[in-house]
């Protein structure tokens, strides 16, 4: 069996990589996903607040009047716990970059084109074999047209290949009028892979505290439709590789991800509901449905079920929509 994967211009050993999550984020779970199969690691984001916040602090530091950077930074108040982070973040890069073989793909999570960007050299310098950029935009001002956030994405996206010369892969959400030309303009722009989709984590309201509530649910299986759909129709019409996140809980959802059309599929809450194993576990039912249909490769379904190769495209669109409808049992 050959699972060999092209993801983001690289050469992947399979195409099930763990995405960011905090999962990812020491280098003893870094080298056991390697030895359970992962074809590659996102590590947890680094935020453009954190990144931010220590510019700031530095800054405020150099203009102050202390002579010594090193003594600078003793006198930094111990609530500022950011401080230190993107350093932390370079030398967890670096030192996953040197520990394992598989690539590592560092994570910049942003909303802005300004100065944090420039961390992206320190990422690449560190040893990341690629970016992936998340960007969580949550468009709240009403003054805010869709083509003004589209912009926003592009202008981060030019901004960071602006930076780098390592791949750039973009996690972005389905909310835009138009992710289809969104994507492609993002593909245009020079984004290596899109990642479909970030999961938006919507606040609940406590009644008791009548406070909002943050708490986080792992996805379901049922989260990856949304996902499944947009890799579908897009699969044949953009360059940029595809990743698919959300809801894989099983090589049943890795095949249907593949059957779509993405490149690779990511995962992240079936490892923290069944443990770092689960990676094996994931590729062995991948393996195993393919060796019993005698074939010797995820290439030879690759995108097989993409709007593009299924006699009837018009399932993904709106007959899609009423055919579900009308699959409801009558009682
Ligand atoms: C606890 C937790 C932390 C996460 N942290 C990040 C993060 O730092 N950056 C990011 O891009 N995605 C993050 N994610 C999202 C995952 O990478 C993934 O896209 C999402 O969980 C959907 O995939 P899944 O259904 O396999 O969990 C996180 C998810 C979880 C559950």
């Amino acid at each position: 069996m050959n699972l060999t994967t092209q993801y983001l211009g690289m050469k992947l050993r399979n195409p099930l990589i763990a995405s960011a999550s905090p999962l990812t984020g020491t280098l003893d779970n870094i080298r056991r996903l390697e030895d359970y199969g992962a074809a590659a690691v996102v590590l947890p984001s680094i935020f453009e607040e954190q990144i931010e916040r220590e510019e700031e602090l530095l800054d405020a530091l150099m203009t102050s009047g202390v002579d010594s950077f090193g003594e600078a930074l003793t006198y930094l108040p111990a609530s500022a716990a950011y401080s230190h982070s993107t350093s932390r973040y370079t030398d967890i890069v670096n030192a996953a970059a040197k520990a394992v073989d598989i690539p590592i793909i560092a994570s910049l999570n942003g909303i802005t084109s300004h100065g944090w960007i420039d961390y992206a050299r320190q990422l690449e310098m560190a040893g990341a074999s690629a970016l992936e950029l998340n960007i969580y935009f949550i468009p709240s001002d009403p003054a805010l047209s869709g083509r003004d956030v589209e912009m926003r994405y592009l202008e981060i996206l030019k901004s960071v290949k602006a930076t780098v010369r390592i791949p750039v892969a973009v996690k972005i959400g389905p909310y835009f009028s138009a992710p289809s030309h969104m994507a492609m303009q993002l593909d245009q722009a020079g984004a290596d892979g899109l990642v479909l989709f970030n999961r938006f984590y919507q606040p609940d309201i406590d009644l008791e505290k009548l406070a909002l509530n943050f708490e986080l649910k792992l996805s379901s299986p049922y989260e990856m439709r949304l996902s499944l759909l947009w890799i579908g129709i897009l699969a044949g019409q953009i360059k940029a590789s595809l990743a698919a996140t959300s809801g894989v809980d099983s090589g049943d959802d890795v095949i249907k991800y593949l059957l779509a059309g993405a490149n690779v599929v990511m995962t992240t809450s079936a490892l923290l509901k069944h443990g770092l194993p689960y990676v094996r576990t994931i590729l062995d039912q991948l393996e195993t449905w393919l060796d019993a249909r005698g074939l010797d490769s995820p290439d030879h379904i690759r995108g097989r079920m993409s709007q593009r190769a299924i006699p009837d495209p018009a399932s993904y669109q709106r007959a899609n929509y009423i055919k579900t409808l009308q699959s409801y049992p009558k009682s």
